[in-house]
């Protein structure tokens, strides 16, 4: 595997590889990898003819207050796995050369944005936005591969690509979790013991709601209350959102339609997690 730093020779590469008609599948993260991550970079590996995985801790996406400085670095292991993983480039920017002195230009997507995480961290999504234009216009893949973790974050994604005519396609991939349920998540890292109880308790409320619209209640205020229940019995876990809303617009739903998203944000002490699923009126979505 071979490690790029630089934009210009990151364009090089890629230039390289779509003269000699090779097609590019492109990983995003950054960093402290698990196996959420490598699912994407799985999935790159075995469908396109390379692979490239960039780790880049992206400072326009943090908040004042949040957790850019203590963010979960590990260079080392990462490097491992994606070597082992089969993935030809690794591209590692500086902060420096991604937003020089005197860096002016945003990326900002209207309305979806409004909603959920966009809501409670302003300027999140205009971050990922930015960064995300930026690194597909250096790495220049065929697909870009995403989680749906980040579900809003995957629709931001694949509406800017769209808007701006960027051509790329994106290839979602679904939530990896541990054995107990557990969103996998860099994040994850700054559980402490006496967390790992609350912070499951996000993904057994999804549970529960998915087994509550499959025994027919579609009432969003009453699964609502529910997964406010369940979530809140933890002392350390303190709710952000419990949304049940249209899977694209992000719209808040009355009741359960034929397709609605229920998203979650929570915080467990100072860490804070985010999980969702599908839920559909007739069928459940595994
Ligand atoms: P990061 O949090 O490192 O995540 C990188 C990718 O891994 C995202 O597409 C995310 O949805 C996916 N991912 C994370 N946990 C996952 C899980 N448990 N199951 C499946 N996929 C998972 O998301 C970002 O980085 C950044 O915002 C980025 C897109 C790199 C822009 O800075």
């Amino acid at each position: 595997m071979e490690t790029i730093k630089t934009i210009p020779e990151m364009k090089q590469w890629s230039e390289r590889a779509r003269g000699s008609h090779r097609t590019i599948g492109f990983v995003p993260t950054m960093g402290s990898l698990h196996e959420g991550h490598m699912s994407l970079v799985q999935k790159s590996v075995s469908t396109c003819d390379v692979t490239v995985a960039s780790i880049f801790i992206n400072p326009s996406q943090f908040g004042k207050n949040e957790d850019l400085d203590t963010y979960p670095r590990n260079l080392e292991g990462d490097r491992r796995l994606l070597e082992t993983a089969g993935v030809d480039v690794l591209f590692l920017p500086s902060p420096q050369d991604m937003y020089p002195e005197g860096y002016k230009t945003f990326v900002t997507v209207e309305g979806i944005t409004g909603h959920l995480c966009g809501q409670s961290r302003p300027g999140f999504f205009r971050g990922i936005a930015t960064v995300v234009v930026k690194l597909f216009n250096i790495v220049r893949p065929h697909t870009g591969f995403f989680g749906d973790k980040d579900w809003q974050q995957a629709a931001v994604v694949e509406t800017l690509l769209r808007d701006l005519n960027i051509d790329a396609t994106i290839k979602r991939m679904p939530i990896v979790r541990d054995a107990d349920g557990l969103a996998k998540s860099s994040r994850n890292l700054y559980l402490s013991k006496d967390e790992m109880t609350p912070a499951r308790s996000l993904s057994r409320a999804l549970e529960l709601a998915r087994h509550q619209v499959q025994n027919g209640q579609f009432s969003a205020e009453r699964i609502r209350r529910e997964i406010r229940q369940l979530i809140e019995k933890n002392k350390a876990a303190h709710i952000d959102y419990i949304s049940i809303c249209d899977p694209d617009s992000f719209i808040e739903q009355d009741e359960i339609k034929d397709e609605s998203l229920i998203a979650l944000a929570v915080h467990i002490g100072k860490t804070r997690l985010i999980d969702n699923c599908i839920v559909r009126r007739e069928k459940c979505k595994e």
